[in-house]
Order: C-alpha cells, then structure tokens, then sequence
C-alpha cells in the first residue's frame, strides 16, 4: 500500500500508483508553467498559493476518473489543471470576501499583499484556466463556463441567505452543491470525458463528484468549527465570525433547547468580538449539533460511494470509494 498525493489518499496496486504519482507530477509542472507571467511580481502572488500547497483534490479525481478510459489520453493532464486553477482562482477572490488571513498555511494573499492584488491574481489564474481549457474544445469551455458560474452562483446565494419561508437547511445544502459540488463534478466528468470513457461512465463520475462535494464542504464547515489552524492551514470560526450560519449552526437553531439561549445570542450576528467569538467557538464544539452535522457529512459521502455500483470493480474504483472515507475523516 503506497499513499498517493498530499490528500493522503491509500492505493493498493502498483500500476495505479505509478500512473496517479505521474499524473499529478505532471498536474504539478503545467500549474508552475500556467503561473509564469512575464511580470515576475505576477509570477510571485500567483504561485503564493500554488507553493502552499494544499490537497490537490480536484486534478486527483480528474485523474482517477480517467482510469475508466484511456488515462494517458493527452487531455486529461491539462483538464486537471483547468480545475486546479478554477479552484485557486475562487480562493484568491474566496479569502478577500472573507477576509480571511491564513491559506494552506500561508498568509493569505490579500493579507500579504492587498485586496487588490488578490482580486486581480485570482483573475489572472482564471484567464490561465480559460486559456488551457481553450484547447480542449468548445464542449470543455462551456462544462468549466457553466460549473464557474454555478459556483458564483452559490456564492452570492450563501451572502444573499434563504427567502422567507425557504427551510434553510435545503437552501444551505443547495448552496454548497452550487459552490463546491459542481467544480468537483466538473472534476470527475473532466477526466472520465478526456479519456474517452463511455456516456453512461462519464455521467456516473460526474453525480459522483457533485455528490462527494457536498460532502466534502459539509466536513470543511465542521472543521472550521472543529480543527486548529496548524491541522487546517486555515484560521478556525472564520464562518462564525463572517456570520455564515453553516450545517452545525443550522441544527443548533432548528433543535435549540432552553440551555442554548446564550449560544444562539452569540451567533445571531457576524461574531466581530474576540471573547465573543473564541466562547461561541467553545460551545458549538462541545455541542450535539456538531455531530449531527459530523454524521450528514458521513451520510452524503455513503451516498457518493454507492453511486460508483454500476463501475467496473478494479483499483481505480477502490481508490474513489475511499476517497469518500477520506473526505469524511480529513482533518485538513
Ligand atoms: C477549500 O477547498 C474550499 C472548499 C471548497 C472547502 P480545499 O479544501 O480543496 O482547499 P485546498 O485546495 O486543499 O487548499
Ligand atoms: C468557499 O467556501 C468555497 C469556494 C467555492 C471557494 P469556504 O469559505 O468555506 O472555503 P474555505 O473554508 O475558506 O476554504
Ligand atoms: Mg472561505
Ligand atoms: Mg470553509
């Protein structure tokens, strides 16, 4: 068993190793070249992030859903890259809206540099995706057109908040299915489409992605809650303190008991106050309501898991469902 990539994920066959370690090698070249501009100041803020780090789900799941074709096909390696810097783009611009200070570990680029930079740098990363996507064809150019505009779309739902008489549990989940399940979708669909997989495989990868997505953001909302900033390389309660009321926070309310009144009082406002802010922190930890968002989370990556049934049994389908567990147990 070798693990495979910074995701930590586990593989048990060794030509799948090989390939997914080339792979993202080769993931790893194309994001340095993609982030050489000829203004070694713009090379410098938009390889900030690339340097970081950070999990590299995105192309991982590109390139284990091309195992259902040919994976060596020559688009598969750039289609992972287009979702990798898609993805970097909307943290660039995803840290100044939340006027977040930590990134992979790092500062982030706003708090090195300044809004500005950070805006324009997540730009420039996008204008790289749209350039290497370019030369996957027209139909790749409107699969990433539409996933980035789900995505905004997600986005400004989750400023904007439910409507009145929305339930807003199924708004919030519909928000994250908008703003992380649809690049993540883009991600399987990418790969199993460059590698000339059949119709009914690319679909299946592509409800798979979207479905461990949502996954995948409900275990980011509980870490912001849950993990400290040396696990998460990101600084904890940001939600909280942007007043974005995620799963945990949405159970609490829906289920409050008397004993929560203080709690509730706390988080009824963007928590701008440090004591404020570290004793709401405290309380949601200790509180049901996280472990009941902690099991969703578990629920929708079983979910995402037995979409994967109809794929042929081999590594590569291994490798996907445990990614679902990983996704589930990640503390970063
Ligand atoms: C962070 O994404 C934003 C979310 C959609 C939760 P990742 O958790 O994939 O961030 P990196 O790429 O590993 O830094
Ligand atoms: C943003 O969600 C997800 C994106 C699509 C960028 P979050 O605001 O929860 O992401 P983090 O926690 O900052 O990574
Ligand atoms: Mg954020
Ligand atoms: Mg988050």
């Amino acid at each position: 068993m070798t693990i495979v990539g910074p995701f930590g994920l586990s593989v048990h066959d060794g030509e799948l190793d090989a390939e997914i370690r080339a792979g993202m090698a080769a993931v790893e070249q194309e994001l340095l070249a993609a982030t050489k501009s000829e203004f070694p100041y713009l090379t410098q803020t938009s390889r900030h992030l690339v340097e970081a780090g950070g999990k590299r789900f995105r192309p991982l799941l590109t390139l284990l859903a091309a195992q259902f074709g040919d994976p060596q096909a020559p688009g598969v390696v750039p289609a992972a890259v287009v979702c990798e810097l898609t993805h970097l783009a909307t943290l660039y611009h995803d840290d100044v809206m939340d006027e977040a200070a930590l990134r992979r570990g790092a500062p982030s680029a706003n708090a090195r540099w300044d809004n500005s930079v950070a805006i324009l740098t997540g730009d420039f990363l996008f204008a790289k995706a749209s350039e290497i996507v370019a030369d996957l064809g027209d139909e790749a150019v409107r699969i990433q057109a539409r996933a980035f505009a789900r995505l905004v779309t997600g986005q400004i739902r989750e400023t904007v908040g439910p409507n009145p008489g929305d339930d807003p549990v199924q708004h919030y989940l519909s928000v994250i299915a908008d703003k992380t399940g649809s690049l993540i979708a883009t991600s399987g669909q990418f790969g199993a489409m460059f590698a000339g997989a059949d119709e009914h495989v690319v679909e299946i990868l592509t409800r798979y992605g979207e479905r461990i997505g949502v996954a995948f953001q409900l275990a980011d909302d509980v870490l912001d809650i849950a993990s400290d900033s040396t696990e998460s390389g990101k600084t904890p309660g940001t939600d909280l303190r942007e007043g974005v009321p995620t799963l945990p926070v949405l159970h609490l309310r829906a289920a409050a008991q008397p004993e929560d009144a203080h709690l509730l009082d706390l988080l009824s406002a963007p928590l701008t106050d440090d004591d404020r802010h570290a004793e709401a922190l405290r309380l949601l930890r200790a509180h049901p309501a996280l472990e009941k968002a902690r099991q969703d989370t578990r629920r929708y990556a079983e979910e995402a898991r037995d979409v994967l049934t109809p794929l042929p049994d081999g590594p590569a389908k291994t490798a996907l469902a445990s990614l679902c567990e990983l996704v589930v147990e990640r503390s970063c």
